[in-house]
This record gives structure tokens, sequence and C-alpha cells, in this order.
């Protein structure tokens, strides 16, 4: 086997934030202006993510030329992962960490730290993922004069000294909320050593202010820290599935973020299964169709030969029902290795998947991310965890919780992560009087039983 091709990916950047912090509106900003302005070599649609090219990413940063003359961007471009939602998140899972390369936590300047900021910073730090703040909303600050994709920099010389310190306030508002969280933090440009603190940029979503500044930290901190992280090569892909989805005329297929390597059609892969390990292999592998050759009676997707790190792609292969949302993906080197990748696979799984503790509560959850992040979530609050798995709530989960109920009743019950309890579950449970907690939202669902276990105590 002769030399390897090498490659620099674009570093996997993930946006997070609380619900209506601006996200999404970020996103599309940075889309929107790239494809007003038509800049050559437009933003490429991804399964899951999209990839704002070097190119862009230069003239976005254009106007900030005078600031930083020696500003070069060196990585081909960012791939952003645009489904944010903590859900999503937490499936973007890796054995001791985060695909995600560094992160942008979106706070609206306006309401400040909400519970999901929260939640984002302690995944954050769990999964030591650098990140930058986005203030955003900054337009929403009393007496803001708007100047449309314009660096901050530039923007704050033409406000009033009243609105400037308005937003000073708001900043240092947030320093202090990231200081509670263990993050020394200080505006982008006060920040002098930027692995030792977080740098608060302040944009707007709407206007465009300040996304310049954003994108050219977030180039240039990737390039400065995490250049051999980026370095890929011509090696089997490696991945995560970020989610299982049915599409019509396809069967079950899964959402894979590739972060390493080469994925081609007819590969053979492993990934976690229901029933354990997965093999099989890619029928074909499918990008989003540019939105120009829509055409009605073509489906959303282009079938591809292949795809490189770094890209989300979806994989359509036989047998992947029971297929695991935030599992790992990869990609078997050769037929001798396949019992060797089931094995790596397996253990990645069995981690997360179950946490014995004789007398502790029960957790079911819809993917091994939300899982893991459930699992960690107690840790945190020192709550012991007898059970975790992925799935319904069975019959066997509430003979589980209900004995624990019998010695440690504070822990006997069930936390229950969009999924449903099984009708056989449903009569043990009033029979039992077992607890059942239920939400589609991390945090809420932590919420209602630490309220109800700090009730139970007194
Ligand atoms: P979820 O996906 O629901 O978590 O929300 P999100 O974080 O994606 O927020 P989204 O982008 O949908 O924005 C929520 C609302 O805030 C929308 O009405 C946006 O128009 C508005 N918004 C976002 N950014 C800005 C901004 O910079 N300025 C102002 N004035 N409004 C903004
Ligand atoms: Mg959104």
């Amino acid at each position: 086997s002769g030399e390897k091709k090498t490659w620099m990916r674009q570093p996997i950047i993930v946006v997070l934030g609380h619900v209506d912090h601006g996200k999404t509106t970020l996103l599309d900003k940075i889309r929107g202006t790239a494809v007003a302005r038509k800049e050559p070599g437009e933003i490429t649609q991804h399964v899951g993510a999209s990839v704002v090219p070097a190119s862009v990413l230069k003239k976005l940063a254009e106007p900030l030329r005078k600031y930083f003359p020696k500003l070069v961007i060196e990585i081909p471009g960012l791939l952003f992962i645009d489904t944010p939602g903590h859900e999503l998140f937490s499936n973007l899972r890796k054995r001791g960490g985060s695909v995600a390369d560094m992160a942008i936590l979106v706070v609206d300047i306006i309401e400040g730290f909400q519970p999901q900021t929260v939640e984002a910073i302690n995944i954050l730090k769990e999964k030591k993922v650098p990140f930058v703040v986005a203030a955003n909303k900054i337009d929403r600050i009393e007496g803001w004069k708007p100047h449309a994709d314009t660096p901050f920099l530039e923007s704050i010389r033409d406000q009033s000294p009243r609105t400037l310190s308005l937003l000073e306030e708001k900043i240092y508002g947030l320093v202090g909320k990231l200081y509670e969280h263990g993050f020394e933090a200080e505006r982008f440009d006060r920040v002098r050593d930027f692995r030792r603190t977080v740098a608060i940029v302040p944009i707007s979503a709407k206007t465009g202010e300040g996304i310049p500044e954003l994108l050219a930290l977030i180039a240039g901190l990737s390039q400065q820290f995490m250049k051999k992280r980026l370095v890929t090569s011509e090696e089997p892909a490696k991945g995560v599935v970020l989610e299982v989805k049915e599409e019509p005329g396809l069967g079950t297929t899964i959402d894979v973020i590739i972060y390493d390597g080469v994925l081609r059609r007819n590969d053979v892969f492993v990934v976690a299964g229901r029933n354990g390990p997965i093999v099989t292999r890619v029928r074909s592998l499918l990008m989003p169709r540019p939105l120009q050759d829509m055409r009605m009676h073509e489906g959303r997707f282009i079938n591809v030969d292949l795809v490189t790190a770094a890209t989300g792609v979806k994989v359509a292969a036989p047998g992947l029902e029971d297929a695991l949302a935030g599992s790992p993906f990869y990609v078997v080197p050769s037929d001798d290795k396949v019992e060797e990748y089931k094995r790596i696979t397996q253990e990645e799984v069995s981690q997360i998947r179950f946490r014995a503790e004789s007398d502790g509560v029960v957790l079911k959850a819809d993917t091994l991310g939300t899982l893991e992040a459930l699992i960690e979530a107690m840790r945190r609050e020192n709550i012991p965890v007898k059970l975790a798995d992925v799935g319904h709530v069975t019959r066997n989960d509430v003979i589980e919780a209900s004995v624990v109920k019998k010695s440690k009743p504070e822990y006997g019950v069930i936390l229950s992560f969009n999924v449903k309890v099984l009708p056989e579950a449903e009569e043990l449970i009033a029979k039992e009087g077992i607890p059942v907690f239920k939400h589609n939202v991390i945090y809420q669902l932590l919420e209602e039983y630490f309220k109800w276990y700090r009730e139970f105590k007194e």
C-alpha cells in the first residue's frame, strides 16, 4: 500500500443555545449573506450540516482586513451542524469527547442565561469542546443604530455612549454567569490568551453585525489550536450516527457525520443496534439535491460514489431498522476485521448502557446521546443509576424500579426521555405506584425529578 493522501478537513462547529436565542437565524444569515452577494464557491448543503467554504469565509471577513491585516484562512471551510437542539448535539458523541471541534454558544444578550444555556455549558464542559459565545440580538439594545453586515468593531464607533454602556453592562452580565460556571470570559477584542479565556462576540443575527468577527475568530482559533486534529487521510471512514430516519422508497437510513477518512459506496460498516452491533454494506450515499436543480419528479437526494471528511451524509443500507442514533460508525478496513470492529462498537456502547448500582434510578431514552446526557446529569447530582437503556419503558423496567422502591423510595423511579411507556408497563406502574417522569426536553425532565426528589427528602 503506497502513500496515503492527507488533507486538512473543515472543523466541525456546533451551534447551541436556549430556545429562540437565534441559532437558526445566525446560520441563515451566514448562508443568506453569501447567497445575496453571489459569492463564488457557494455554501454546500450536507445532510444534517452545511459547509461554508474558505472563499466565502474570506469574503465575509473581508471588512476585517483593516483590523487584522494578517488574517489568512488556511482551513478549507467550516462545517456547521445545522440541526441544533440538545438532543442532536448529544448524539455527536465520540469515545472520550465529542465529534464537534468547536461550538458557538448563542445567548440572547437581552435575556441572558436561560436553562438550556446552562445545559449546553455543562455538556461542553463534560465533552471538553472549546467554544465562543455569540452574544446575539445586540440590535435590541436600547438606542442601537443598525449597520447591516458590518464588523462589530466598526458599528460601535457610531453608537451613543449610553447605548455602549448598556452593551457593556450586558456583556459583564454574561462574564459573571460564565464565571459561575467555571469559565473566565471577556469581550473577544480584549482577550489576551484564547486558551484560557472564552471570547464573547457581540452579534446581531438579524443585521449581520459582528458576524465577520465571529467567523474570523472561529477560523483563527481552529487554525491555531487544532491543526493536528484536523488532518485526515484516505483511510476507512469514521463517523457518528446523528439520526436514524425512515425515508420513502429507501427504508431506514442513517444520517452520519463523517469526521475522518473516506466513505465509499459498497463499504462494509458497523453501527450499534438495539440488539447488538449491525454489520452491513453501503447501498447508497445520499446528499441533498441543490435547490436550483430541484425537479418535481426527482427525490430530495442525489447519489454520490464517495464522500470525504468532514461531511454529513445519508447512508442507505439493508438492516438498519434497529440502528441507534448516537452510535459510532466505522467502516471495516478488511473482511478479517469484522469481529474486531463489532467488539469495539459494542464496548463503546455498553459503557453507556449499563451503570448498575443496586439502588438507583431507571433511565430510558430514545438515543445513545440523550441516554448519556441523562447519565451525566445524574452523576452531577450524585444520583445513582441502576439501569440505563435505549428504548421504550417495559414491564421489566418497572420491576427493577419497584425493587429499588422498597429500600430507597427516592430512587425507585423511572425517567423516560422521548420514549413511550408500553401498555404492559402502565398496569404495573399503577399497581406498584412507581413515579414516572416524562419529558422531551432534558432539563425539564431533570427538573421535574429533582423537584420531586427534594420534596420527598423534606
Ligand atoms: P430554536 O431553534 O427554537 O431553539 O430557536 P433558535 O435559537 O433557532 O432561534 P431563531 O433563530 O428561530 O430565532 C428566534 C427569534 O428571534 C426569531 O423571531 C428571530 O427573528 C429572532 N432573532 C434572532 N436573532 C435576532 C437578532 O439578532 N435580532 C433580533 N432583533 N431578533 C433576532
Ligand atoms: Mg432553531
